[in-house]
């Protein structure tokens, strides 16, 4: 008898047991009001792993806001840049995190043509157009879902973008699922449908600082970047067409370098980048793309991608106008991007691969933020 009721309690603790972790699952992901834009609600969305690590997302711009992450003794900080609320981020820099599109990055005078006819976009960035224009995706309030039954917390944002919204011809519907694993890989799944021929770009536009945002620069970081060649620019930071070899030049990150170790070197593109700025052709031959290591806190991150390339921005206009998230102070080069894209300026450079959108194919593609420590 009280073996039967032996068996009937463990039977019972671990049906609780199997409740709870199912109850903890659905408590994967949290949501929080972070006002509201545009007649929208916005949120806060905290996403926390088996390990404990969070990231937190906003469904405005599809941002990341946050990725908590240990160091090699265990203590966790932040390390993307962010605000503390939503009017930091309507008023402030307008990329931290947010997802970029209809173009990522620059395309020349803001003009192209598709089809015979010429599209106009808006100059945001003299004389060329930026990042999808002034009120991009990245401006926008995203609809949000919260996805169940997922093996990890994951949340989806989903922007329908009216034709010729900044110049883009076709009815698009973008979309992007983060998912946030017990790695602490940090994935994000896009899917872009359009209703006629358009043109595609779409990146995340997050910066980091493995110390943890505040703590200095991104100099003493180590880069490694898998790419044999990069798309030199002019001085207006378009593309010259050229795919140039990074042998024997700063630009050669396919073994560890600091990235402070060459950006000072008297070489063209990085005089006229003002550092690194610049879009890598990359291998695309073995797993991880790109790695930054921090070797004083251990922390690394490695990009992991479909697309044909990559931007490494070292933060050379940041000024330290920007106050961010915990009070930290965002300073010259304390933070780098690593923007995974199609070539900047495709549109009008027919030898790159085409960023075309028909609606006979969705345009699919992921990337992955993968964090660790050694
Ligand atoms: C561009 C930089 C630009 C930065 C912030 C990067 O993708 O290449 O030139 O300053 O985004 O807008």
């Amino acid at each position: 008898m009280r073996k039967q009721n032996l068996f009937t309690g463990s039977m019972l603790l671990l049906i609780m047991i199997g409740m709870s972790s199912c109850g903890n699952k659905k408590e994967m992901v949290t949501t929080e009001n972070f006002g509201s834009f545009d007649g929208k609600e916005v949120s806060l969305y905290t996403l926390t792993n088996n390990q404990g690590n969070v990231v937190k997302l906003t469904n405005y711009g599809a941002a990341i806001v946050e990725v908590n992450v240990p160091d090699r003794d265990g203590n966790k900080a932040n390390v993307t840049f962010g605000y503390d609320n939503l009017e930091g981020y309507v008023n402030g820099d307008p990329y931290f995190g947010k997802v970029v599109g209809q173009f990522a990055n620059r395309i020349a005078r803001g003009k192209f043509s598709l089809e015979g006819v010429d599209y106009t976009l808006a100059l945001n960035n003299f004389p060329n157009a930026l990042h999808g224009g002034p009120t991009g995706w990245h401006s926008r309030v995203w609809t949000p879902e919260v996805l169940q039954n997922t093996d990890y917390p994951a949340v989806k944002f989903t922007y329908d973008k009216p034709d010729m919204e900044e110049g883009f011809p076709g009815n698009v519907v973008a979309e992007v699922v983060y998912t946030w694993t017990d790695e602490n890989e940090l994935i994000m799944d896009y899917k872009v449908t359009t209703d006629r021929n358009t043109v595609i770009n779409i990146t995340n536009h997050a910066y980091f600082n493995l110390h943890g945002t505040g703590n200095g620069d991104i100099l003493d970081h180590e880069a490694l970047i898998r790419a044999s060649a990069f798309t030199p620019v002019d001085s207006t930071l378009i593309p010259t067409g050229e795919l140039r070899s990074v042998e024997g030049t700063p630009f050669d990150f396919r073994t560890p370098h600091l990235i402070g170790g060459r950006i000072g070197e008297e070489y063209d593109q990085l005089i006229l980048g003002g550092g690194y700025d610049h879009n890598y052709v990359l291998d695309n031959v073995e797993e991880v793309d790109a790695e930054v290591y921090d070797p004083s806190t251990g922390r690394f991150l490695q990009v992991i991608t479909d697309q044909p390339g990559v931007q490494l921005y070292t933060g050379n206009f940041l000024d330290g106008t920007q106050t961010g998230r915990g009070g930290k102070v965002y300073q010259y080069r304390s933070g780098f991007c690593l923007e995974t894209q199609h070539f900047p300026d495709s549109p009008n450079q027919a030898a790159f691969p085409s960023v075309i959108l028909t609606p006979v194919e969705p345009f699919l593609s992921s990337t992955v933020f993968r964090f660790g420590v050694r």
